[in-house]
């Protein structure tokens, strides 16, 4: 299976990454939104990241120009029908993604690879709403998508050994690292590092710390480059707290209830960076912490 064209469903924060480093890596791009405004926004943020990768000289400007013309932008998902692989990173939810499926299925060709990018949805779950369960699996890119090195891929019950193979292949194309996981509730990378962020919120409500000396501790003393509550509040609190509900419904195991003042923080709308509040205050000049 030889990949050249690729779709991508939905150009939000990962889709527009997605998008970027595909067109980098020589593929034809078809970015598909529902909002015409995501596909501008996306197009203004790929030129934007690329203008910063020229400037560093890790690409030239040719590259960029290239890469640039590599991928088009469309509203209508039909278009994506005779790409050879199609990634869908539209809104976590998973009957938007069901819908999104139902309506590209009877446009697809039938040797098109269909993956997902979800951080938690069960893969074998949806690959059982389309017509091709054995060539449907997880491609699963971590945020911001040109900067991180490793793309987890994930099998359902049913994904074929060839389909592996072609996404294995256009993950080694892209420069970065294929980690394969089995298709049990948020995989490997979540399935670790959000119950340990959820522990540091049990820290912080149990007061064994404060944000600063939590984030502190695990900086120094474990040399992690960011805290963990610092961490989920550039991945978005909402986002933690749907990723703990998932392996909390999924694994049935009490280990993996949400703390709940991650809850609380949640309610108030206080989710991170994206909102300009979390565990840290985004609003001044430098972050504060809120506790
Ligand atoms: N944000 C992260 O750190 C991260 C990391 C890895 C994986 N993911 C996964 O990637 C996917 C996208 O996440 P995101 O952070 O980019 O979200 P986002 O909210 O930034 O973007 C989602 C985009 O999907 C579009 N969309 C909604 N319904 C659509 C439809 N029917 N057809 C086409 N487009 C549609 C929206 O208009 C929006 O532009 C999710 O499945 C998420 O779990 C996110």
């Amino acid at each position: 299976m030889s990949i050249e064209t690729v779709g991508v469903i939905g150009a939000g924060q990962m889709g527009n990454g997605i998008a970027h480093v595909l067109a980098l890596a020589g593929y034809e791009v078809r970015l598909n939104d529902i909002s015409q405004d995501s596909l501008d926004a996306a197009i203004t943020r790929i030129t934007k990241n690329m203008d910063r990768q020229v400037s560093r000289e890790l690409i030239s400007a040719q590259d960029r120009d290239d890469a640039m013309k590599r991928i088009s932008t469309t509203l209508a998902l039909p278009d994506l029908g005779p790409t050879d692989l199609v990634i869908e990173a539209a809104t976590e939810n998973e009957a938007i993604k069901k819908q999104i499926f139902d309506t590209l299925l009877p446009h697809l060709s039938p040797d098109t690879i269909l993956t997902s990018n979800t951080s938690s949805i069960s893969i074998t779950r949806l690959a059982s709403g389309t017509d091709r369960p054995e060539r449907f699996m997880g491609f699963h890119f971590m945020n911001p998508v040109p900067l991180m090195k490793l793309v987890e891929l994930i099998r359902g019950i049913a994904t074929d050994e060839p389909t592996y193979q072609a996404c294995f292949s256009v993950v080694e194309k892209l420069g970065k690292t294929a980690a394969s996981a089995e298709d049990y509730p948020a995989f490997i990378v979540n399935r670790i590092l959000i119950p340990m962020i959820n522990e540091a919120c049990y820290a912080l409500y149990e007061g064994v710390g404060s944000v600063a000396s939590i984030d502190a501790s695990m900086k120094l003393g474990a040399n992690h480059p960011m805290g963990p509550l610092e961490l989920g509040d550039f991945i978005g609190l909402d986002t933690c707290l749907a990723i703990m509900n998932v392996l909390h419904d999924g694994l049935a195991d009490t280990k993996y209830r949400p703390c709940p003042l991650l809850v609380k923080y949640v309610e108030a709308g206080w989710v991170g960076r994206k909102a300009g509040r979390g565990f840290y205050d985004y609003r001044g000049e430098v972050p504060v912490p809120t506790r």
